[in-house]
């Protein structure tokens, strides 16, 4: 049977380790995986904009000796044009995996059960899958163990927030969200990561005060503006402004690194100097999105 990546929430810590070692492995000989995905085609469709991922994933492809095709939704409105359940099976005739940045969740899950291949989430409303991937990689890379350790993320909550949420729960990773209110995580998601973190001993908690940030090892920021919102950048900065990531907050929480998913404004919701500093994992993060998308493509297409 297929398997997709619409969210990591019904996956085991033990499938996740197994792709963290599998990305190390990929990253540490790379020579060694260049046929993984030899003679298979991925079609990529992207409903909103991408620099990291729709790159991340072509190169990614083409280094495991596949073959990418680029949808662009945005200019061209595939979705939309047809049922989504007619375009996912069409593609299904010719690509051996779809991967899918959409706005609507739902369009995944579509997908999901029209395609008869492996459908991968690049990114929609509720979920960043690939994101959180890329991200609990770059901390295994920076310490010794995962579990146990503890992720603040400071800002807007929405897809970014609810991957980490989900995956440190499942590995033991304590993650705090702080948001101003009304910006908090999904009260669902939120209740299923504290329930998967009862099990795994993951402290998961939203509040809205940056002092439940205190004793976090790394903070994480992300856009005030997601793609697809169209509130006004200064009626943004009135309620984020406190929420900013910056070298203060670094001093206060006692925080050793600063993540973000980037696309980063600076001096917005974290300030330049501190992604510029030897704190900041942000490129470690970028390049592990192809790292951990490859090991995901040959755990699914396997
Ligand atoms: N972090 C991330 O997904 O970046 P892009 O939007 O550029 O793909
Ligand atoms: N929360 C951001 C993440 C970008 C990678 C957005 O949805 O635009």
């Amino acid at each position: 049977m297929k398997q997709d990546l619409l969210t990591f929430k019904d996956w085991s810590a033990q499938q996740i380790s197994d792709l963290l070692s599998l990305a190390i492995k990929m990253k540490t000989t790379p020579a060694d995986y260049q046929d993984s995905l030899k003679g298979k085609s991925v079609v990529a469709l992207f409903e909103k904009p991408s620099l990291r991922t729709r790159v991340s994933f072509d190169i990614g492809i083409h280094k495991l000796g596949g073959h990418m095709v680029y949808l662009d939704s945005q200019a061209n409105k595939l979705v939309g044009r047809e049922d989504a359940s007619d375009t996912a099976a069409n593609l299904a005739c010719w690509a051996d995996a779809i991967v899918a940045r959409v706005y609507s969740h739902s369009t995944l899950e579509t997908f999901s059960q029209s395609a008869k291949v492996p459908v991968i989430n690049a990114l929609c409303d509720k979920y960043h899958p690939c994101q959180a991937l890329a991200d609990y990689l770059t901390l295994a890379e920076n310490y010794e163990q995962l579990q146990g350790l503890t992720l603040a993320y400071i800002g807007d909550g929405n897809n970014v927030t609810h991957s980490l949420l989900l995956m440190g729960a499942i590995l033991g990773v304590n993650v705090i969200s702080v948001t101003p209110l009304g910006h908090e995580v999904d009260e669902e998601i939120l209740q299923i990561a504290q329930s998967i973190g009862e099990k795994t001993g993951a402290k998961i908690v939203q509040d809205h005060d940056l002092r439940a940030a205190k004793g976090a090892d790394v903070l994480y920021a992300d856009t005030w503006i997601s793609m697809g919102d169209t509130t006004a950048l200064d009626q943004i900065k009135q309620i984020f402004d406190p929420y900013k990531v910056d070298e203060a907050l670094m001093a206060m929480t006692g925080a050793k690194y600063v993540m973000h998913c980037q696309p980063a404004h600076r001096d917005l919701e974290i300030s330049g100097s501190l992604i510029d500093s030897d704190q900041s994992l942000l490129m470690q993060q970028a390049e592990n999105r192809m790292w951990a998308q490859n090991a995901i493509l040959a755990t699914l297409l396997k």
